[in-house]
């Protein structure tokens, strides 16, 4: 009997974001290290967002719309796209009646709009999550005019929490399967060194224009969630390091790009 094909990564990625949606902004409540982290990253975001002129704004892997409030503020005209049909079931509960906002089930590999239609593009905790990060950035150019500003977040290889975290797993992992257990997840989760994502950027013609990193975690796997106060408030001590000596230290960073031209 022939045996069922591999799951893709794009499946696997829907049905657990798609699993998530009712509780996912839940992720960014509270004292926890990973929601400070999620704050600061949208923060980090809105930021820049700030000195753009209100206009049309498409974020990318919207999840249940947790930028959507910061961007209609600054002004924005806002669409957002998600894999997951229950994210964007909950972005239309949340914000059906705004004229100004406007959903859609897609993927960053194939965007459903007209070349140079937004004016600027936020893309946050997605790109991780990709089988063709090629095709992803090649979509996200074409859909932003020349000139426009794009906000990328990236899991930050070097991240010491990152290299501990993964060297835990390469050793537990062979244990749980040798108990029979589950693997903990089968979804690839890919992380960037900084210099390896600029030359990406660059052949894909978007010009870096700043570089901010955030999570500064340095509580090692598992007792960041056994000691989630002391996490948080080193963490927090660091935060102002987004472009410091010591930014390496944190998690993931924010990119922003300009795409060349006018
Ligand atoms: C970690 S969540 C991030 C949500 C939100 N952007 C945030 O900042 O919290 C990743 C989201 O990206 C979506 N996603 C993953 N792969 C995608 C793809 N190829 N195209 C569009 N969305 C995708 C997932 O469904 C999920 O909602």
């Amino acid at each position: 009997m022939a045996s069922a094909p591999p799951i893709s990564q794009a499946t696997l990625v829907r049905d657990k974001f798609d699993a998530r949606a009712s509780d996912y902004s839940t992720w960014y409540e509270g004292e926890t290290y990973s929601a400070a982290a999620f704050r600061r990253r949208r923060e980090l975001t809105l930021e820049v967002l700030r000195n753009v002129s209100p206009g049309k704004v498409l974020d990318i892997g919207c999840g249940p719309g947790v930028l959507i409030e910061g961007l209609l503020a600054q002004g924005h005209e806002v669409w957002g796209v998600d894999l997951a049909p229950a994210m964007i079931q909950q972005c239309c509960a949340t914000f059906g009646g705004e004229p100004r906002a406007h959903f859609g089930v897609g993927k960053i590999e194939a965007l459903d709009f007209a070349d140079g239609f937004f004016d600027a593009i936020t893309c946050l905790g997605v790109v991780e999550y990709l089988d063709d990060d090629r095709a992803a950035l090649r979509e996200l150019r074409r859909v932003l005019r020349p000139g426009g500003l794009a906000v990328i977040t990236c899991p930050h290889f070097w991240a010491p929490w990152r290299r501990w975290d993964a060297l835990y797993w390469s050793v537990v992992e062979p244990l749980r399967r040798l108990l029979g257990r589950a693997p903990y997840s089968l979804v690839r989760h890919r992380e960037y060194r900084e210099g390896e994502y600029r030359q990406l950027l660059a052949e894909h013609g978007l010009i870096v224009e700043d570089v901010a990193y955030y999570g500064f975690g340095l509580v090692p796997t598992p007792l960041d969630r056994r000691l989630p106060r002391l996490h948080s408030a080193l963490a927090r001590i660091l935060d102002d390091q987004a472009r410091g000596p010591l930014k390496q230290l944190g998690m993931g960073f924010n990119v922003t790009v300009r795409k060349a031209g006018l």
